[in-house]
């Protein structure tokens, strides 16, 4: 096959979903130990660092996508600011012709520090976790007594030039359901887009799921009452339903992956920090790059591989059948 060009083949399945989003992890470290996540701190699983893909491997990776129509790349992990080289990796992929959109996912634990470092190297979205505004249960979900360092982050980002920040809430049954109005009075006056994502199964998760796992319906309902109005979706955005209101800068959305119809909008393609290409979160074992990455030469080759899988991409997650496949929690593949 030759190589995608904007007249050529796109990124594209069987049921016409096309591709313009890549989530591409870059380490499976993590320093926090959230409890839907990695309970118990990260586990290196025999592998050594090194073995996660290096600045030339992101690279050619990047560039085979953007020249299929990728326009935006998201950098997750575990935590991806714990490699050395994080702010030369956001380089690199914002020098890449055709990516418009860097975006990352990040505990904030670095932000406070390094964010007007990543913004100068081409960092254009971010993400960060914040699960609870109460800073005794934000240690208890995460792990980490960080909860004052993570909001100082945030308002550094805002000080730096970010417009907007994105706020990730996993939302918990007693844990921190109750707290809309807390989190709505943090964004009366702050541009942030508030993130509620139901809590979604994976294969080390005991009983937590059971105890915890509450749909995003009962937020949606309390929105919609209460004034807010559903947004239109651009074409590189997620999955999820966002809200405004007149009266607050800031935004809601909402991340249901057990709703009807979740997967039909899908249009993001997953690369794990080893180099696999991930067609979806769930249940599947990932197709390996990493031998057509070793230099500059065989991008026709690893855009027909991609190609090549992409068209086995099954319509759903099947999430609803308890299937949590081979995905043993979100970090190994970046959530
Ligand atoms: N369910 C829902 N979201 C999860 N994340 C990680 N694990 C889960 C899970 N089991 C998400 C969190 C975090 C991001 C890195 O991944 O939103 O903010
Ligand atoms: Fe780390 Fe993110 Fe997992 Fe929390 S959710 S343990 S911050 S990778």
């Amino acid at each position: 096959m030759e190589r995608c060009s904007v007249a050529q083949q796109q990124l594209e399945d069987i049921y016409h979903r096309k591709f313009y989003y890549l989530r591409l992890s870059v380490t499976d470290v993590c320093n926090f130990k959230c409890t839907y996540c990695l309970p118990d701190g990260y586990k290196p699983s025999g592998r050594r660092n090194s073995s996660f893909l290096n600045l030339p491997e992101i690279s050619r990776v990047v560039k085979a996508f953007a020249d299929c129509g990728t326009s935006k790349v998201r950098i997750t992990g575990g935590e991806p600011t714990l490699r050395k080289d994080f702010t030369e990796i956001v380089n690199v992929i914002s020098q890449t012709q055709g990516i418009e959109k860097v975006a990352m996912t990040t505990n904030g634990y670095r932000m406070k520090r390094q964010v007007e470092d990543w913004r100068q190297a081409g960092l254009s979205h971010i993400n960060v976790s914040v699960d609870s505004l109460d800073p005794r249960l934000f240690h208890q979900i995460t792990g980490e007594n960080k909860f004052h360092d993570v909001m100082d982050g945030i308002e550094r980002a805002f000080e730096v030039g970010y417009e907007q920040v994105k706020v990730n809430v996993v939302l918990m049954k007693d844990l921190n359901h109750h707290q809309l109005p807390q989190f709505l009075q943090w964004i009366k006056t702050r541009p942030i887009q508030l993130r509620f994502i139901e809590l979604m199964q994976t294969g080390e998760m005991n009983d937590l799921f059971k105890n915890h796992h509450v749909s995003g319906v009962a937020i949606r309902n309390q929105l919609i009452a209460n004034g807010w109005l559903l947004k239109p979706r651009g074409q590189s955005d997620g999955p999820a339903q966002v809200f405004y209101h007149p009266d607050y800068l800031g935004e809601i959305g909402l991340i249901m992956p057990y709703e009807k119809d979740f997967c039909e909008t899908c249009n993001r393609l997953r690369v794990s920090a080893m180099g696999k290409l991930h067609l979806c979160l769930f249940g599947e074992h990932g197709v390996d790059l990493r031998d057509l990455l070793e230099d500059d030469t065989q991008e026709a080759q690893l855009i027909e591989r991609i190609q090549h899988h992409l068209q086995t991409k099954k319509v759903s997650h099947f999430l609803h059948d308890g299937n949590t496949g081979m995905t043993p929690h979100l970090a190994s593949i970046g959530g």
